[in-house]
């Protein structure tokens, strides 16, 4: 999965980021491509017209958001212990990545610029605080293609 990162951000890089859930895994790639193309607008900020930008903004969230809600889904089905930490750290991502999308709809102290260390940063740790996770869905005998 590594080599799918296209590295713009400085020292950013993910490795072994499966968490052995197939679907979650699906689902983490197909996050890592929009946040790859995201970035890769930001930094091309001038030469991207306001729509594009917006629409790929939309898109990136919408599919963070849904990626959230079936992470939670899981989490619960399987009664994981760290349910409440889990989800409080995928609210706060969430909260931040609305604020600067107003901030950019509004025109309004919105930095292009810091966009993708912001992104990079937090799928990291997203991806490490979901190794745990995979490994309770799994004990859980949850490995749904
Ligand atoms: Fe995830
Ligand atoms: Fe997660």
């Amino acid at each position: 999965m590594e080599k799918k990162f296209i590295n713009l951000s400085k020292n950013f890089s993910v490795k072994n980021s499966s968490v052995g859930v197939p679907e979650i895994d699906a689902q983490h790639e197909h996050l890592i491509n929009l946040i790859n193309k995201l970035s890769k607008m930001c930094l091309e900020r001038d030469e991207v017209s306001d729509i594009a930008f917006a629409m790929m903004i939309k898109q990136t969230l919408y599919f963070i958001q849904f990626h959230m809600n079936c992470e939670k889904e899981l989490m619960e089905e399987t009664a994981y212990p760290e349910l409440e930490v889990h989800n409080q750290f995928h609210h706060v991502f969430f909260m931040n990545f609305l604020k600067q999308i107003r901030a950019f709809e509004s025109r309004d102290c919105f930095a292009p610029e810091k966009l993708p260390d912001f992104l990079y940063e937090w799928l990291n740790s997203h991806l490490i605080m979901d190794t745990d996770m995979g490994l309770h869905l799994r004990k859980s005998g949850y490995l749904v293609a």
